[in-house]
């Protein structure tokens, strides 16, 4: 038996409706190869970040997981989402995409307002094996409807000339995806900080950081190798892991 068999390497689990695409994966961790993907044209129940709902219209979007699993537990991941940042920013520029950028540490704006944004969920045992989905969504083209449900500034595909092919979009994704994250597997959030300074709306400009009911201004000076935001201020630069930056620069 020395005959080479062609292996299926990832595999694309596609749907015209589900409730999540991240649900949909993290239900099947056990059947999936790092670097899977799961796509749906709706989400009856979209996922957002701290318990939102995503809203996902018909067809309008994308909206997109992709699995990764990290054989030494969550501390490896730690720093993933601004991984994933920089791969979308990457993608989005060689499809032509200008004034795209990143915003520490989830978000994808362009032009100022937010374009895109990045749900991280885990299964499994934070200190050993552990199976990671990334989920994504972008905005390709909105409705007056649905912008009229989303609580603020956003932007979409829509202006440019030519509205990027989704499967395209989707493809280029996931390649870029599996590229970054074996060089994050390799080399960790070091080999990311150039990148993610390019891809940073804010890196040299004055930003505040709001946490909870401080804040703190500073100059916006890129990211450390654990994804913490440094911030050059009168005492020095410092990093901070927590908090939010205000869209009005200080
Ligand atoms: C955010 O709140 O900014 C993150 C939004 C992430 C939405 C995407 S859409 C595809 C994937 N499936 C989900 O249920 N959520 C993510």
């Amino acid at each position: 038996e020395t005959a080479l068999k062609a292996s299926i390497k990832n595999r694309c689990f596609y749907f015209n409706e589900i409730n999540s695409t991240n649900g949909f994966l993290l239900e099947h961790v056990k059947d999936l190869s790092s670097g899977d993907i799961c796509v749906a044209e709706y989400q009856s129940a979209g996922r957002g970040r701290r318990g939102r709902h995503w809203v996902s219209p018909y067809g309008c979007h994308l909206y997109t997981s992709f699995y990764w699993q990290f054989s030494q537990g969550m501390a490896q991941a730690m720093g993933l989402s601004l991984v994933v940042g920089c791969s979308l920013v990457t993608v989005l520029r060689s499809l032509g995409v200008e004034g795209i950028g990143v915003k520490w540490p989830n978000d994808i704006y362009l032009n100022r307002k937010k374009l895109a944004g990045i749900l991280i969920e885990m299964s499994g045992q934070a200190d050993s094996v552990c199976d990671l989905v990334i989920g994504i969504g972008i905005n390709l083209s909105m409705s007056p409807a649905q912008a009229d449900k989303i609580d603020q500034p956003w932007s979409d595909l829509s202006e440019l000339a030519q509205l990027p092919d989704k499967t395209e979009l989707m493809i280029a994704l996931q390649r870029q995806l599996v590229t970054d994250l074996e060089l994050f597997q390799r080399e960790g959030l070091k080999a990311f900080q150039a990148r993610w300074r390019e891809a940073d709306l804010f890196d040299g400009e004055p930003i505040k950081l709001l946490m909870g009911e401080n804040s703190v201004e500073g100059i916006c000076c890129g990211i450390d190798e654990q994804g913490a935001i440094l911030l050059k201020t009168e005492e020095g630069t410092k990093a901070f892991v927590g908090g939010e930056i205000s869209m009005r620069p200080a």
